[in-house]
């Protein structure tokens, strides 16, 4: 079930955190006959065996091929801090999990401090390229990537992309243009805040203006940064409406609704989980 051309990483992905393994196939399948084809699985999510069954199905139908998904993997911290043999076993059985030969990026969840670096130059040695095509991370800031880079040997493979934490209410312009510098891509998650400010005022002004709906204002916005998005919905009318690109808006002046105190608590947040397993 295996290409291995370069796959480019489709600017919309799929999230598959906080769905029950009891629906993740059928939502996996629905997802796919909508159109998307990108996917955003980790061990942590606890549904990887169901979401393989989903690929498993699609891709056995003659239409269907694996090199025209884009599925993304990562490693939990309870891994990392166990060292390099735990870090390898994550990653087999995700990969086996998901029904996959191969990931097209696999990521390191969280830079846990003391870890990270380890866990990351331990999959660059041994899973790169063949298993996964390429690395990633997730929840790093500028310092926890500069610290990774600076002791990574030239001939090992950089990540291609940074996963964290984008919406009008969280935006960090200052992350994303340091990565971006990098040709390191963003893919900002949570943009729809888990539905906390859907209703907020300024975005439902937007949507009006827009004539679409709240959610496509929040996707949207972060797509205006040029960063990737990485969605979920367990519903098939929402999953096809969150595909929809709106451009008659000036996304920028939902800027002003992150605030220094949710910047705050959002980093005392990542501080706490990395820390966590100090
Ligand atoms: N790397 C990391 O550490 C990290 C952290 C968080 C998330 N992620 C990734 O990013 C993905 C997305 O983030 P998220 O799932 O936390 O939050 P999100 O996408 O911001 O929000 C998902 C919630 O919004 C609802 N929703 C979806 N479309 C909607 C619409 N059109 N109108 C109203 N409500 C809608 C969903 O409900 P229904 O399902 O009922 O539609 C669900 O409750 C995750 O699934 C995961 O893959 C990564």
């Amino acid at each position: 079930m295996s290409s291995k051309v370069p796959n480019p990483i489709p600017d919309i992905t799929f999230g598959l955190y906080l769905i029950p393994p009891e629906r993740a196939k059928q939502v996996v399948l629905t997802a796919l006959s909508v159109g998307y084809r990108s996917f955003d699985s980790a061990s942590f999510y606890g549904n990887e065996r169901e979401v393989g069954e989903a690929f498993e199905e699609w891709i056995a139908a003659p239409a269907n091929s694996r090199s025209s998904l884009h599925i993304m993997s990562k490693v939990w911290n309870d891994d990392l801090v166990q060292g390099d043999e735990a870090v390898l076993n994550s990653f087999e059985a995700s990969l086996s999990l998901l029904k996959c030969d191969y990931f097209d990026v696999f990521l390191i969840h969280w830079p846990v401090p003391g870890h990270h670096i380890q866990a990351y130059k331990c999959l660059a040695n041994h899973v790169v390229p063949g298993r996964a095509r390429s690395l990633g991370v997730s929840n790093y800031s500028p310092d926890d990537f500069t610290a990774l880079i600076s002791s990574l040997p030239p001939d090992l493979p950089k990540p291609v992309l940074n996963q964290f934490e984008i919406n009008p209410f969280v935006y960090r312009p200052a992350w994303i243009e340091f990565f971006q510098e990098k040709n390191v891509k963003v893919l900002g998650f949570k943009p729809l805040t888990r539905g906390k400010e859907m209703a907020n005022e300024q975005v439902l002004t937007a949507a009006d203006a827009c004539k679409c709906e709240p959610a496509n204002v929040l996707i949207n916005y972060v797509l205006s940064k040029n960063c990737g998005v990485i969605v979920k919905s367990e519903n098939a009318t929402r999953m096809e409406s969150n595909m929809k690109l709106v451009c008659a808006w000036e996304f920028a002046t939902l800027d002003s609704l992150t605030t220094a105190e949710e910047l705050e608590n959002r980093r005392l947040r990542e501080e706490a989980t990395k820390n966590q397993y100090i």
